[in-house]
């Protein structure tokens, strides 16, 4: 479904008549991909059959500090499996990563990428010019500030940019003529159903050229109740995160959604590898956005993200399905995560 969305509602994103600005040592494009559709992308999800969105609609300034807290929960293992991978095979790493350019895709809060620029400055390398790319403008803008006083002398660019789209880099001197290599941490990449992930890795690796690489992290097959554990914490912080998504839609575009009538369910679907995020109605009820009525039956669902997790020959084969061969693999001990760095083949 959202596949179908995504090309009906975007058009390729484009730099035209955009203005950049350089603030604390930023340089940042706003390619504004979220004020063209989230009235037009909620509406036609909403009156859909079954209900879903894209997942890029949680993520407007709290969905995004809210999805900081879930990393911080105990019973979410990707983040601190990730990063423990980052910092064991950081010199490993850095040999693909210094010099040239750095895009981070699905950037949030830029904390990954410290890890892998320590082990390019502790290998004496050359610090690569930082490129986060997020949907969600201010935390965008916030974190890729935040990394360049950290880090003096970072040539630092932040695009807020739909990954999901056919995307270029601005034509600027600090880009110019420069090899490019991707970032994409968090297994966001799960986010995707198969088909879009392939259509996703096929741009990163149109961005990269031939020859370009991508470092990817993976969320592994595992237990259920590890599963589900992680994508819904004691503390209600994930359940949290996915009912904000009403509260944006009352915000920015006047609806009544009363959150007390809905709840958050995440099951792991064994059968497809998924797991599967919704908010449920609690019970019979109408809401109104904008012009629009929308009806919800007691125990209907409305689909708000998907998680797919991978075996590592699966991955493989997902990769090498989009133009990406797997150069290099390392998993932690206990097999939760693999981080992968491919590149991207001649065609
Ligand atoms: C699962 S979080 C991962 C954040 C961070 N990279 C990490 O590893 O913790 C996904 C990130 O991707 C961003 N995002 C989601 N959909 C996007 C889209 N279609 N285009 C650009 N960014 C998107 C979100 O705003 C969020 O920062």
């Amino acid at each position: 479904m959202s596949v179908m969305l995504d090309s009906a509602l975007h058009t390729a994103q484009s730099y035209s008549g955009t203005q950049s600005g350089e603030v604390g040592g930023v340089q940042s494009f706003d390619l504004h991909p979220v004020e063209e559709d989230f009235r037009e992308t909620v509406l036609t999800c909403l009156q859909h059959q079954p209900k879903a969105v894209p997942a890029k609609c949680l993520y407007d300034k709290r969905g995004a500090e809210l999805f900081v807290q879930i990393t911080q929960q105990s019973e979410y293992y990707p983040t601190r499996t990730e990063l423990k991978i980052l910092a064991e095979h950081g010199a490993e790493i850095a040999t693909h990563l210094a010099d040239g350019v750095l895009v981070e895709y699905g950037s949030g809060s830029s904390k990954k990428i410290g890890t892998l620029l320590d082990a390019i400055t502790n290998t004496q390398r050359s610090l690569p010019t930082y490129v986060g790319l997020d949907i969600s403008q201010q935390h965008l803008v916030e974190s890729c500030e935040a990394l360049a006083s950290q880090y003096p002398g970072l040539a630092t660019v932040a695009i807020c940019a739909d990954y999901t789209q056919p995307l270029s880099l601005p034509e600027i001197e600090t880009l110019r003529g420069k090899n490019k290599t991707a970032f994409f941490p968090g297994s966001t990449i799960g986010n995707l159903q198969p088909d879009e992930a392939v259509a996703f890795l096929n741009n990163v690796a149109q961005l990269v050229g031939p020859g370009g690489g991508l470092l990817i992290g993976v969320d592994l097959k595992k237990d259920k109740a590890v599963l589900e554990a992680a994508y819904d914490d004691a503390a209600g912080v994930s359940a949290d995160f996915a009912l904000n998504l009403l509260h944006r839609i009352n915000g920015e575009l006047g609806a009544d959604f009363d959150l007390e009538q809905f709840c958050y369910r995440a099951f792991y679907n064994e059968a497809v590898g998924r797991i599967e995020m919704y908010i449920e109605s609690l019970i019979e009820q109408t809401v109104t956005v904008g012009d629009a009525i929308i009806s919800f039956q007691a125990g209907e669902r409305l689909l708000t993200e998907h998680s797919y997790k991978y075996s590592p020959d699966e991955f493989g084969a997902l990769a090498d399905r989009a133009g990406f061969g797997m150069a290099n693999c390392w998993i932690d001990d206990q097999e939760l995560f693999l981080v992968a760095y491919l590149v991207a083949c001649d065609k």
